[in-house]
C-alpha cells in the first residue's frame, strides 16, 4: 500500500528520493526551511542540476503526487514515513555535525501523532541512529518499535547519476529493528522489490558503517590508482594498461581505478574524515584511510605543480586556459574540487586564469566570492590575497574556445564529454602557447603531439 511520506531536507539525496519515492506511487511531501528552495520545486524546477530530475519532478507534480512545503510540524504528523534527509557537514575535528539530524529527532517527537517510521537517508556515523530513536523515546515519552521504529537507509546515489542510481540500485541497505519497520519499508521500496534489487536487512550500526566503508574504500582505490600512475609515470610505464589488466582480476574489478587530480566532492572527503574520527573515538587504528586522506591531498598539490613545472618553472605573467571546474563531469558541484586548489595555486604564483565549466561556472564564482570551499583551509590573509587575485586575473567563459583564447596552456580538470572532442585545430589557432596538461586523461597524447602541443597526461607518457 502507498504510503504518506514526509522527506526532510530537499539536497541532494532528499530531493532524489522525494522525486523518486512520488514515481513509485506514494504520497510525498517535501520539506525545506528555505521559502525560495519550496517555491521553485512547487514550480517544477530542480535547484540541482541531475539529468533526468526535472521530468520526474513535473511529472509527479502534475501527478498530484508530490509537493514542497516549509511547514514541517504539519507534514510530519501527517506522515506515515519520515525520511532525514538534512545535512551532515563535516566539523573542524573530522566529526560529523548532526546538529540539524538533532534538531530534526526534536521536531518528529513534538510532531508524533501516532506510529511513524524515521528513516535516515543522511550520511551518520555509527551510532547516531541509536541516538536519534533515544531524543525521539525520551522527548515524546513513545516506546521504540512501538510508538515509533528508526530505520536506517543510506544513500548510494552517485551525483550527475543519481536518478538512474535511484531507479536502479545495485543494493538498498536497511538497518532495522522490528518487523513493523520491515513492513513499512517493504511498501516503500515495493518497485524496487518486484525488480529484483537486492535488499540488505540488517541492525542499524551495520547500516551505518556499510555506507562509510563503502566511501572510504572507493576512496582508497583511487588514491591507490593516483599513486599508482605517479610511479607509472617515473618509470616510463602506462597507467591505463596496468588499470585495464588490473579491473581483468575479476577480485578488483576496473571501476574507480581512473587516475586524476584527487577526488572531491560533497562525499568522498567528508566521509574518509568521518569515518577516521569514528576510529578514533573508538581507538581503533584508521590510519590507512587518514593516509588516503592525505595522499589525496597531496595528489591536488602534485597535479598544479605539474602543471607549473610543464610552464616551464612559473606560471607569472602567463595566461593558462583550466577547463572543469565541477569536481567531476555531469554535475555543477564545486565542493572540494580539485579545480579549487590549481586555481588557487595558478592566482597565488601569478598567472591569469581562463576558466570555464559548462554547469558549476556559478557555484565556482560563488565559492570564490563567499566564504565557500574557495577560502576553505587558508587563513585570511592568503584568502583576501587571492580573492584580491581573482577579481583581477580570474575571467569565466562562454566556452572552452572563449577560455582558450590567448592561452599560453591549457589544463583539463573535468572530464565532461565536449574537452574529449576538443578541436585541436581550432585550440592551437586560438591559444598562444601549446603547452596542454589533461589532468583527467581524456585526450589521445599522440594526437595531441601531432598538432604541436607539448602535452602530459596523468601516469602515461
Ligand atoms: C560517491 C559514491 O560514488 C556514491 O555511491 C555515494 O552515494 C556518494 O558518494 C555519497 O556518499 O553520497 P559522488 O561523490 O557523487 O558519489 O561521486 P563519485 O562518482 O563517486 O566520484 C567522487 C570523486 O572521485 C570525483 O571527484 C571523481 O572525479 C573521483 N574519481 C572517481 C576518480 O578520480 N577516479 C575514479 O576512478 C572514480
Amino acid at each position: 500500500m502507498a504510503k504518506n511520506i514526509a522527506v526532510i531536507g530537499t539536497g541532494y539525496v532528499g530531493l532524489v528520493s522525494s522525486v523518486g519515492l512520488a514515481d513509485f506511487g506514494n504520497i510525498v511531501t517535501g520539506v525545506d526551511l528555505r521559502a525560495d528552495i519550496v517555491d521553485t520545486l512547487n514550480s517544477g524546477r530542480p535547484t540541482i542540476y541531475e539529468i533526468g530530475l526535472d521530468s520526474y519532478l513535473q511529472r509527479n507534480i502534475e501527478a498530484e503526487r508530490l509537493h514542497f512545503t516549509t511547514n514541517g510540524d504539519d507534514t510530519i504528523a501527517a506522515a506515515d514515513i519520515v525520511f532525514v534527509a538534512v545535512g551532515t557537514p563535516p566539523k573542524e575535528d573530522g566529526h560529523a555535525d548532526l546538529s540539524q539530524i538533532e534538531g530534526v529527532a526534536r521536531q518528529i517527537a513534538a510532531n508524533l501523532t501516532g506510529y511513524k517510521v524515521i528513516v535516515t537517508k543522511s550520511t551518520v556515523p555509527v551510532g547516531t541512529n541509536r541516538r536519534i530513536q533515544q531524543i525521539i523515546a525520551t522527548e515524546s515519552g513513545q516506546t521504540p518499535g512501538r510508538g515509533f521504529s528508526v530505520v536506517s537507509n543510506p544513500e548510494f546515489l552517485r551525483e550527475g547519476k543519481a536518478v538512474q542510481d535511484f531507479f536502479h540500485p545495485d543494493r538498498i541497505v536497511l538497518g532495522y529493528e522490528d518487523e513493523r519497520a520491515r513492513e513499512y519499508m517493504e511498501d516503500v521500496y515495493r518497485a524496487l522489490y518486484l525488480i529484483q534489487t537486492p535488499f540488505v536487512w540488517c541492525n542499524l550500526e551495520t547500516a551505518e558503517l556499510i555506507k562509510y566503508a563503502s566511501n572510504a574504500f572507493l576512496a582508497t582505490k583511487i588514491t591507490f590508482i593516483n599513486q599508482m600512475a605517479n610511479l607509472a609515470e617515473a618509470t616510463g610505464a602506462d597507467i591505463h594498461t596496468i588499470a585495464k589488466s588490473m579491473g581483468m582480476d575479476g577480485r578488483i574489478s576496473p571501476k574507480f581505478l581512473h587516475p586524476g587530480p584527487g577526488y572531491g566532492g560533497s562525499c568522498f572527503p567528508k566521509d574518509t574524515k568521518a569515518v577516521a574520527a569514528t576510529g578514533d573515538e573508538y581507538g581503533v587504528d584508521m590510519s590507512l584511510i587518514k593516509e588516503v586522506i592525505r595522499g589525496n591531498d597531496r595528489q591536488k598539490t602534485i597535479t598544479a605543480g605539474k602543471l607549473v613545472k610543464l610552464m616551464g618553472g612559473s606560471p607569472a605573467g602567463k595566461t593558462v586556459a583550466v577547463l572543469g571546474l565541477a569536481f567531476k563531469a555531469e554535475t555543477d558541484d564545486v565542493r572540494e574540487s580539485p579545480a579549487i586548489e590549481i586555481v588557487q595555486e595558478l592566482l597565488r604564483e601569478g598567472a591569469t586564469v581562463r576558466a570555464f565549466d559548462p554547469e558549476g561556472i556559478e557555484n565556482f564564482r560563488s565559492a570564490v566570492i563567499g566564504e565557500g570551499p574557495f577560502g576553505g583551509g587558508l587563513n585570511s590573509d592568503l584568502r583576501e590575497k587571492i580573492a584580491e587575485a581573482a577579481a583581477e586575473r580570474l575571467h569565466y567563459c562562454t566556452d572552452e574556445f572563449n577560455a582558450l583564447d590567448g592561452a599560453d596552456a591549457l589544463i583539463i580538470v573535468t572530464e565532461w564529454n565536449v574537452f574529449r572532442n576538443l578541436d585541436l585545430d581550432r585550440a592551437a589557432l586560438l591559444m598562444t602557447g601549446r603547452v596542454i596538461f589533461d589532468a583527467r586523461n581524456v585526450l589521445d597524447p599522440e594526437h595531441a603531439r601531432e598538432k604541436g602541443f607539448t602535452y602530459a597526461g596523468v601516469g602515461r607518457v
